[in-house]
């Protein structure tokens, strides 16, 4: 696999993200396409974590459900919804396997909020395009130049057992929408994201859908990974290590 040019490695530095166009062939994008068809196929939802309840006790049951769900995701494959997927009994309002669709859309944030490290700038975010991305289907969005500025908000884990089961430090300060660059890319591109750039996307509201791969590295050597963050590695699933 080509390593970054120089000159790539600098435009990274300086914007905080990084598109690398055609990082994956169209049938590379279909065979893995595939494989999400045949895991969201079986796609198990508990009855609890879809609901919407109405009683304050149960909506209570509901949000630890909900909560249980999310924080135990680490190592498995959860599924997390949009609102207006599911009927007051917790049916499917669209077919199952097009309720991924939608999902995609998140405000302004740096990745590093949800998964903080010590020191910053060891967290990097693998953006694939698996479908063309365009400023209808929910394409990313970047203040360039925006990871150089620190960490204003954290997600970090209340108490064992207490509900909700995160909370946040900090806010996210109000940042004017035109400093926002959209980043259409094509099918099988590959974005870099630093922890620290400031991104989002929009909601999707066109007819097709924009599947994308995403995961995070961490450079670990001399880094502490917060025991705050909501994900945390277990003894079934540590972080892989890519090399040692
Ligand atoms: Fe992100």
């Amino acid at each position: 696999m080509a390593c970054l040019s120089s000159s790539q490695l600098q435009k990274f530095q300086e914007d905080g993200f990084l598109v690398l166009e055609g990082f994956l062939s169209a049938e590379e994008c279909a065979a893995m396409q595939q494989s999400i068809g045949q895991i969201v196929a079986k796609m198990d939802v508990p009855l609890h974590c879809r609901t919407v309840f109405t009683t304050k006790e149960e909506e209570q049951k509901r949000a630890q459900g909900n909560t249980d769900y999310f924080l135990s995701s680490g190592d498995k494959i959860r599924f997390f919804f949009e609102k207006g997927v599911f009927d007051e009994e917790g049916n499917f309002l669209v077919p199952p396997e097009k309720s991924i669709n939608k999902i995609g859309h998140v405000l302004p944030h740096q990745d590093a909020t949800f998964l903080y490290t010590e020191p910053l700038g060891r967290l990097l975010g693998v953006w694939i395009a698996l479908e063309d991305a365009t400023l209808e289907n929910g394409c990313l969005w970047f203040i360039p130049g925006s990871h150089t500025s620190g960490v204003s908000r954290r997600m970090v884990r209340n108490p064992a057992g207490s509900t909700p089961g995160t909370c946040f430090q900090g806010s996210e300060p109000a940042r004017d929408n035109s400093l926002f660059v959209p980043t259409p890319v094509r099918r099988g591109a590959l974005v870099l994201i630093h922890g620290e750039v400031v991104h989002k996307s929009e909601q999707n509201f066109s007819d097709s859908s924009r599947h994308v791969y995403t995961f995070h590295l961490m450079e670990a050597s001399g880094t502490v990974w917060s025991p705050e963050n909501w994900l945390q590695p277990t003894a079934e699933l540590p972080f892989p290590l890519l090399y040692t």
